[in-house]
């Protein structure tokens, strides 16, 4: 049978700043999505957070980008904005909701959706990675980790069904293109594109021995939508673990080296993307709102449902203390990187910062610049 995983996630407003939102809105989601269990639209739903962002997570048979499941994501938001967000004025109410064009896909509207459709196995692995201070980009190291590195995955190696490779589906967020590329034979090519991650970024995976879907990214960015800084796009991500697709422990082992990910404070930072725990509470942001964090929520999907360890509990694969280390290196890298303050590479690029207030910083100082003719430098002292 096959089984549709929608995961559709947005800002809509957020208790102390950027911190966490209300359980209110968390109840409200609960609700609407049982709702939609109860009429059969879905299978199963799961509604968690991470950072500000609320994350749903569906299971249902109706393929990706559905209407009437897009439908149901749109709704939840805009009424947790109404009735709960703007009720308590809680910070950034309706922040993602950049439209209310809603014509059947709530893609380019705001939410960051990834969605995969795939004839369920024996026995079927998933994780759902939810980020918060980052972008879409930020999913590039670990995806070429997971499916491309043989360092990271010793199954590409000698696994012989991971052996032929997989296909990268890879995004231009500029000129809105995209191009497949297979590894391990274009694995330079690939490189060659994601390593610009504020550009290029990694849609979907497929098996290249059978063109089995592995893995789906978000890759909305709310400033290319908006074309202002409207808070960061916060990426989410589903991947596909075990027999035949690297193993649970190769996808998470993705993330032991925090990768630097642009995002953090005021959308204009590189930081280290830090594991966290969501059952320990970690998943809220703190030093400097960040630094940029990622949960992985582990389930079985068996007959379209989400099966977790407790019910529809995910399975917290960075609870282990192992990830304690990753964490400490990860808050060294964070401060290291602030001691820099407002200097690049610290900040962000020229480019990238266009989309934020810096422009009207820069544009103050501009009847003060003065033309500098072949190379003598004119010395004008304003009286
Ligand atoms: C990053 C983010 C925060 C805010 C920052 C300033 O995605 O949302 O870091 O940019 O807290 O917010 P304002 O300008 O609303 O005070
Ligand atoms: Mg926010
Ligand atoms: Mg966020």
């Amino acid at each position: 049978m096959k089984t549709t995983i929608s995961v559709i996630k947005a800002d809509v407003g957020s208790v102390a700043g950027h911190y966490k939102p209300h359980s209110e809105m968390l109840n409200y989601a609960r609700k609407k999505l049982a709702d939609a269990e109860g009429t059969g639209l879905i299978y199963s739903g799961y509604v968690t957070h991470c950072g500000d962002d609320i994350v749903l997570v569906m299971t249902h048979g109706r393929g990706e980008n559905d209407p009437e499941v897009h439908l149901l994501a749109w709704t939840t938001f805009r009424e947790i904005t109404e009735k709960v967000a703007k009720k308590y004025k809680l910070y950034g109410a309706g922040q993602d909701l950049l439209s209310d064009a809603f014509s059947g896909n709530v893609r380019g509207l705001g939410p960051g959706v990834a969605e995969l459709e795939f004839n369920e196995r024996g026995s079927d692995p998933v994780i759902v990675f939810a980020a918060d201070k980052t972008e879409p980009g930020a999913w590039n190291i670990p995806l070429y980790r997971i499916f491309a590195s043989p360092d990271n995955t010793a199954g590409l190696v000698i696994d012989p069904k991971l052996h032929e490779g997989f296909r990268f589906d890879v995004l231009d967020l500029i000129e809105s293109q995209s191009v497949l590329i297979k590894t391990p034979e274009e694995v330079y090519d690939l490189i060659a594109l994601i390593g610009t991650p504020g550009r290029y970024a990694i849609s979907k995976i497929f098996r290249a021995s059978d063109n089995e879907p592995a893995a789906a990214a978000s890759t909305s960015r709310l400033s290319l939508i908006a074309g202002r800084y409207v808070g960061k796009d916060d990426p989410v991500m589903i991947v596909r673990a075990q027999a035949g697709f690297p193993a649970v422990g190769e996808v998470i082992s993705a993330f032991a080296v925090p990768p630097i990910v642009s995002g953090w404070m005021r959308g204009s930072h590189r930081g280290p993307l830090m594991p966290v725990s969501f059952r320990k509470g970690q998943n809220v942001v703190s030093f400097f709102d960040g630094p940029p964090r990622v949960t992985a929520m582990g389930w079985q999907i068996s007959n379209g449902r989400l099966v977790g360890v407790d019910g529809i509990e995910p399975a917290d694969l960075f609870e282990d203390p192992f990830w304690d280390h990753v964490r400490q290196k990860a808050a060294e890298i964070a401060v290291y990187l602030r001691s820099m303050g407002e200097f690049e590479p610290a900040r962000l690029g020229h480019e990238e910062m266009e989309y934020t207030t810096l422009p009207l910083i820069l544009e103050k100082l501009k009847p003060r610049f003065r033309p500098v003719k072949e190379g003598v430098r004119e010395e004008k002292v304003a009286k």
